[in-house]
């Protein structure tokens, strides 16, 4: 929810910081701030708003040297997104400071006690609590900054990823995680800290991940020390070798992230089957699956948890599951599934699906249906991210690091592996003729290729753009496998460009939705030629009849619902399980141009953040 950064080394610290704060700022963008130490004093700039507003008033109000330092760039959870709730904190004494990611649950009791004790608060923040909290360990029982670190958070229940300084050790940092991911990245002679590698990988490929429970004691010049919180025994960590690039992190000419993600489309699909699909020999792939076979074939049902798009992409599975490999399939929002006293089975297969790997509800509905001794298998993109390891076993998605916020290339990612899966287990059960299967493999593989001329419909969609740019409201409507892709059109208009938008079933639309059809209501209709076309057709009269304005994703070549619609998108013909492959991408597109139109901030919309690490 929040992005962390801190630097330890030989190179001026303020430059990595805030270059890294950018990157990082689709974690949260209300507030950012930073301190360095320069050997003699420790300077702190913070502000609200983004991390150019930060780079602003540093240049005005404080010197940037300093080899130590750390920032933060905030989505707030305690306290409105203002200066002062903006992290670094400090403790009291002016010598510890903190950034953190997370909520700490049991900040008021201990805000009590330790205003009992004499400590002063200044900000509404949880933050506040826990620095202060470590000032008065380390002073009551005379304690190192380590040791102080580790008492006291294991007195605090809830979330975090922080990094803490200290100006009597000033060649150290401390950092901890719980429920937050904290990377850190070894160089020579160096090391940095991040919420995610991307801060640091001009500088190394080396990185560990720290486990939850774990904090790691990072000295200059000296090897880094990991060790459990809770018993204090040291831990060997795993060095990982890095996999992205600087390339796949930056912008590559695009005017947003989120368009050049939707333009990565054709080629990530590839990335996410290559190995996996092996059309020609009719083989699909994938050693999280084989592994287990066993397991997925006999499950009395497949219970699917996420949130967002990611519960979208979930319920495509669901009727791709059902349809090709006949096993029942629910899906859950996982922030329900995880309090609602769920029955689960030993012999249900849970599948949790997460862009980021890193989703608080979904990463706790999975710990509650491994409790209950349900196998989990991950779908994530973000590699070595919390849900990945925290699942029995997995697929990546591979679809490359997702920086707009609204989430675009990893939906048709997940599809893609969700709609493999499903492939290879209707091999393994026989619910599937051969000459179908052989098919859709084939079909699979050209999918990339549709998607490309699918991004055709990019001029239509921005021409469509400017005619219904200032509309109140849109309707999203689809049916069978088309459902979910309504939804997820719904979700990519509000939340870009703040336009109410709701997507439901086609055949619903009479039970309710109907009423608020009139001549300026929009309705997206996605009308493929496949499956229950002539419904939706006369779905598409209903509105025509009440003068909605129809916007139809049809099938190159269609005529029927051409004569009817007010504009249509055409994408190519492919077969209907594998629609929502490409009918997702003209509304990407529309959402897209509608929300530049409006001059909304695309990939920070407000409110937002891309990982959701809090409840
Ligand atoms: O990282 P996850 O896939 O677990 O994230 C789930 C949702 O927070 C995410 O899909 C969110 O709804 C996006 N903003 C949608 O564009």
């Amino acid at each position: 929810m929040c992005g962390i950064v801190g630097y330890i080394g030989h190179r001026e610290a303020y430059p990595i910081i805030i270059k890294g704060l950018k990157r990082l700022e689709y974690r949260g963008y209300d507030s950012a701030g930073l301190v360095l130490y320069d050997g003699k004093d420790l300077k702190l700039c913070k502000t609200k708003g983004k991390v150019s507003d930060l780079e602003e008033k540093v240049a005005k109000e404080i010197s940037t040297e300093g080899h130590i330092g750390f920032g933060h760039t905030r989505w707030a959870t305690h306290g409105v997104p203002n200066d002062v709730n903006s992290h670094p904190h400090f403790s009291n004494s002016g010598k510890l400071a903190i950034v953190h990611n997370g909520i700490i649950e049991n900040y008021e009791p201990l805000k009590k006690e330790l205003i009992k004790r004499g400590y002063v608060f200044h900000s509404d923040t949880d933050t506040e609590v826990l620095i202060n909290l470590i000032e008065d360990v380390q002073k009551t029982d005379n304690l190192k900054l380590g040791k102080a670190v580790q008492v006291a958070l294991n007195q605090v229940v809830g979330a975090y990823a922080i990094v803490v300084f200290d100006v009597n050790k000033p060649d150290e940092l401390v950092c901890a995680r719980l429920g937050s991911p904290l990377a850190i990245g070894i160089g020579e002679d160096e090391y940095f800290v991040a919420s995610d590698a991307s801060p640091f990988i001009e500088f190394t490929s080396n990185a560990i991940y720290l486990e939850d429970e774990e904090m790691a004691i990072i000295r200059l010049n000296k090897p880094m020390k990991v060790r459990k919180i809770k018993d204090d025994s040291l831990v060997d960590p795993y060095v990982q070798e890095l996999q992205m690039n600087l390339e796949q992190i930056e912008k590559g000419g695009y005017e947003h992230f989120m368009l050049k993600e939707i333009y990565e489309q054709p080629n990530v699909i590839k990335d996410t089957y290559r190995g996996r699909l092996l059309a020609n020999k009719g083989i699909i792939q994938m050693s999280g699956v084989e592994d287990n076979l066993e397991k997925f074939t006999n499950a009395k049902r497949i219970l699917i948890i996420a949130c967002g798009t990611s519960w979208h992409a979930g319920l495509v599975a669901e009727y791709v599951i059902e349809e090709f490999a006949r096993i029942p399939v629910e899906v859950e929002y996982a922030s329900e599934f995880r309090y609602r006293n769920p029955i689960i089975n030993k012999d249900d297969v849970v599948i949790a699906i997460s862009q980021s790997g890193e989703t608080a509800d979904t990463l706790a509905a999975i710990k509650l249906a491994k409790e209950n001794g349900a196998f989990v298998f991950g779908v994530c993109n973000v590699v070595g991210s919390s849900i990945s390891r925290e699942t029995d076993a997995g697929a990546y998605t591979h679809a490359g690091p997702e920086i707009g916020v609204a989430s675009t290339k990893a939906f048709t990612t997940q599809i893609t592996i969700l709609t493999l899966i499903a492939l290879r287990l209707a091999k393994a059960k026989g619910t599937m003729n051969q000459s179908d299967y052989q098919r859709y493999l084939l079909e699979l593989e050209m999918i990339p290729e549709k998607v490309q001329e699918a991004l055709q419909t990019n001029d239509v969609a921005k021409q469509i753009a400017e005619i219904y740019k200032d509309v109140p409201n849109a309707l999203y409507l689809g049916r069978g496998f088309n459902f979910p892709v309504a939804l997820e059109g719904a979700l990519k208009l509000k939340e870009i460009s703040y336009i109410h938008a709701e997507g439901y079933p086609a055949a619903e639309m009479k039970h309710g939705p109907i009423a608020l059809i009139d001549e300026q209501m929009p309705v997206i209709v996605i009308a493929p030629n496949k499956g229950h076309y002539d419904k939706v057709v006369s779905n598409i009269q209903e509105i025509k009849s009440r003068s909605g304005k129809i916007i139809a994703v049809v099938t190159k070549g269609d005529t029927q619902v051409k004569a009817l619609a007010d504009h249509v998108i055409e994408i190519p013909e492919t077969s209907e399980a594998l629609t929502p492959l490409l009918t997702t991408i003209p509304l990407q597109l529309l959402s897209y141009h509608i929300a530049v139109l409006r001059g909304c901030n695309v990939d920070q919309p407000r409110n937002l953040a891309k990982s959701v690490t809090v409840e």
